[in-house]
């Protein structure tokens, strides 16, 4: 059965990672994409979602999303994938077309035109899904399911002590996000970062994307290698050693699969007004609120066997 994929992501090293993954799968359709600015500014996030989609023959609409997140001031990671989001990589320009709606509008429209098909993934900052609610709140119900790669659930934080990107980045879009999916007919799966930093990509997996590239001539796995090259180079610098963290496509390879990952329910909520949490995903294990679970929290990460599984679906489908 194909499964039917509107992708919201801030294209980023591991977002292409996870686009290029899902693009390579026969039993995915990818009905949409929205860019959302996060690693990189929107508009890159745009160029990159397009410039990818068009080498990996996605025909599907391509929608650039809001410039900045609800409340805070845009950031960005350029020390993580660099400028341009994706590392040391030089990108050809862009000749298909984007789509004219705005990135919100395109997630309500597919999901009307699909009631109860349409499955959301979300790799970046939830700034356009949650604008996407404020236009059709029934979106809960309209998506089959949510799955999203965000937060830290009593795990260090990557971007504040106690906070992730994705979250950090427009943290009253995520708080809004859980809040609406609160209700949905099937909670959303988090990928959060205990679970996407249980898989540790090290030096083998950076020499076969590497040695892909350099076989296949296949310019995606030339623009993946050196995305991941950089990327190292950014973990190694930040006292990671020689290795990355690659969380989206663990998220999305278990969207498509079910596998790979374990999950269990949690109340989860985002903090909002903490001086030093602000933007924390805070999971109610002792159920202290009296609050029934928001999300489906991934864990039991198969870190081995995911890696395996990402690196040969790339190598089969890249030759
Ligand atoms: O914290 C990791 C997340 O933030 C990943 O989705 C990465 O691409 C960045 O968006
Ligand atoms: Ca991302």
């Amino acid at each position: 059965m194909t499964l039917a994929l509107l992708v919201d992501c801030d294209t980023g090293i591991d977002d292409a990672f996870a686009l290029t993954y899902l693009a390579l799968r026969e039993d995915v359709e990818m009905a949409g994409v929205v860019s959302t600015g996060g690693n990189v500014p929107a508009a890159v996030v745009h160029r990159n979602n397009l410039v990818l989609t068009e080498l990996l023959g996605i025909d599907a609409p391509v929608a650039l999303g809001a410039d900045r997140p609800l409340v805070e001031p845009p950031m960005f990671a350029d020390d993580t994938h660099g400028p341009g989001g994706l590392g040391h990589a030089v990108l050809p320009e862009p000749t298909r077309a984007e789509d004219p709606r705005s990135g919100a509008q395109l997630w309500v429209d597919l999901a009307r035109e699909r009631p109860g098909e349409l499955v959301g993934l979300v790799l970046g900052p939830h700034t356009n899904l949650a604008l996407a609610l404020a236009i059709e709140p029934e979106l809960p119900r309209l998506l089959r399911r949510l799955h999203v790669m965000g937060g830290a659930i009593h795990h260090r934080g990557n971007t504040g002590p106690t906070s992730e990107w994705n979250i950090a980045v427009d943290p009253e879009a995520a708080q809004r996000v859980l809040a609406a999916f609160a209700s949905a007919p099937r909670l959303p799966v988090l990928g959060a970062l205990q679970a996407t930093e249980s898989v540790h990509v090290h030096g083998e997996v950076l020499e076969r994307v590497e040695q892909l590239a350099g076989t296949s001539g296949n310019p995606v796995a030339r623009i993946l290698a050196d995305a991941l090259r950089f990327y190292f180079e950014f973990h190694e610098s930040d006292g990671f050693g020689w290795s990355a963290h690659v969380h989206d496509p663990l998220v999305a390879a278990h969207a498509v699969t079910g596998d790979f990952a374990s999950t269990r329910p949690l109340a989860v909520d985002v903090e909002l007004t903490g001086t030093l949490t602000r933007g924390q995903t805070v999971g109610d294990e002792l159920g202290r609120w009296g609050r029934e679970p928001t999300v489906d929290l991934l864990t039991h990460v198969q870190a081995d066997a995911f890696v395996e599984h990402l690196l040969s679906t790339l190598e089969a489908g890249l030759r």
